[in-house]
């Protein structure tokens, strides 16, 4: 029998190869009888032009693994999966259970490689502003191991959804203007901008979290290719890092007893502020326009309540919904907090709610984000941010909760179960008490029912203070 040359387009060409399956399979062709080409003009050759064919139903595994491999850019990839196709569909249906196969094994690797590619590109992409442009929009430069663009794309849209911006790659361009998703022609490095003025953020905030003691260059070379580090504003800081990072373990162990104000990203994102807010819009506009410290969140989350409200409640900060919706408590802990805000009488359109971190940090795992806890580091850089908030505000009392929100409020660490109660954060009367997904969090019901109550009576007393006069210490109900 005549060999069959099927051509598919450069890149990872999944619907063609798709419709090569269907038609192949239609013809009962087995793979060695079959060639894949890959070239930009399929069809001009006298190749084969698969035809129209019924679709070909394959175990959940087997889909997933061709969406994978197909990225991948061994020139056999398209061969290989031709052959996986055909032993599955005849007679060998759980073949990908059988990790020993020369095939799977092959084949595994090959979508592992790819996985690992994309978790890259997850992790390294750094998008730039565009300079000289009055609209803000931002690019990126990345090079890929393999053709993983389009598999990429949903993941940049979902946490970049309301930014303009484009991914330049070697391999191609794809750009998102917040309504269409549009890929374009391979680009080169010089395509993309230089340094912008948020990378001296990123730089020091690499270097405020920086752990000397913990320098491990194979590693941090194995989770992070050196290839990339180009791309990266915060690896300016790793050679300096690492050469100095023996003398910085000295220094920290001496230091340990009093362990200091380190060199925190606060200075280089004041110096960002080219102008100081004078209204909570303008200190939005701000917050938004420099992104989030650790890349992923949808979008800012800012305070919401009236612009002079009487209380300022201040949580950790924004959840998974959160961070989709742009609102301030709008999840499970922020629905609990509204219920009780109004058993407690307190209505929340009074009270404004917002955040000690205004963008969402998470962990990926599978098709969750699971809520990852803002650093110690991360609260700082955002604290310039919460404290021009409370001036604009300017509240008579200022509700702390959980301990996140204790430490953006006051500087210090402290453990709620010492500091429940009234307190002072500066210039602001304050209350402390515990943050609502704690509640959320309690193993049983009559523990979280028990909390609740707690939680509850704090409420009531939040409440009676924002009515009394605090100066004279009078409150209108005997709750002091
Ligand atoms: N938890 C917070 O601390 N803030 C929110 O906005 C939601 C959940």
């Amino acid at each position: 029998m005549n060999l069959r040359r099927i051509t598919l387009k450069n890149g990872a060409d999944l619907d063609g190869f798709r419709k090569a399956v269907r038609w192949l399979i239609a013809e009962e062709l087995a793979p060695q009888h079959v060639v894949f080409a890959i070239d930009d003009a399929p069809g001009l050759f006298g190749d084969e032009q698969a035809g129209d064919a019924a679709p070909v139903s394959l175990p959940k595994g087997v889909a997933r693994l061709i969406e994978q491999v197909v990225c991948h850019h061994d020139p056999e990839r398209y061969a290989l999966l031709y052959q996986l196709v055909w032993r599955v569909l005849n007679g060998e249906r759980d073949l990908l259970e059988v990790a020993s196969d020369p095939l799977v094994h092959r084949i595994d690797l090959t979508a592992r490689s790819v996985r690992r590619d994309l978790h890259k590109m997850h992790a390294f992409v750094r998008f730039r502003r565009l300079k000289g442009d009055n609209l803000e929009r931002f690019a990126a430069w990345f090079e890929p191991e393999h053709f993983i663009l389009e598999a990429a794309a949903s993941f940049f849209i979902d946490r970049f959804r309301s930014m303009d911006w484009a991914i330049l790659t070697p391999i191609g361009s794809m750009r998102w203007d917040r309504a269409m998703l549009i890929f374009g022609p391979p680009a080169s490095r010089e395509d993309a901008p230089g340094e912008d003025s948020f990378e001296e953020g990123w730089r020091g905030y690499y270097e405020s979290v920086f752990n000397p003691a913990r320098v491990n260059p194979t590693a941090m070379r194995a989770e992070m290719p050196k290839k990339y580090w180009r791309n990266l504003p915060e690896t300016a800081a790793i050679p300096g890092l690492i050469q100095t990072a023996a003398q910085r373990v000295e220094r920290m162990i001496e230091q340990e007893a009093t362990m200091p104000a380190k060199r925190t990203p606060e200075r280089a994102l004041e110096a960002m502020w080219d102008q100081e807010p004078k209204s909570l819009k303008e200190l939005n506009a701000i917050i938004a326009k420099a992104g989030p410290l650790v890349p992923g969140a949808t979008q800012a989350v800012f305070g919401e309540g009236p612009a002079h409200a009487e209380i300022v409640f201040v949580g950790e900060q924004p959840g998974d919904q959160e961070d989709l919706q742009g609102r301030p408590f709008v999840g499970p802990a922020g629905k609990l907090l509204s219920k009780a805000m109004r058993e407690a009488g307190i209505e929340r359109e009074q009270a404004y709610l917002t955040n000690a971190v205004k963008h969402f940090k998470f962990e990926q795992r599978g098709h969750r984000r699971i809520h990852s806890k803002p650093t110690a580091g991360e609260v700082k850089h955002y604290r310039p941010w919460l404290m021009k908030e409370l001036e604009l505000v300017r509240p008579k009392l200022v509700v702390a909760l959980g301990a996140t929100a204790v430490l953006a409020l006051s500087g210090k660490a402290t453990p709620i179960t010492r500091s429940r109660g009234r307190a002072r954060f500066g210039a602001y009367e304050g209350y402390i008490t515990v943050h609502p997904s704690y509640l959320l969090r309690l193993p049983d019901e009559a523990t979280k029912r028990e909390a609740y109550e707690a939680f509850l009576n704090d409420l009531r007393r939040i409440h009676d203070l924002a009515q009394a006069d605090l100066d004279t210490g009078e409150l209108p109900l005997a709750a002091e």
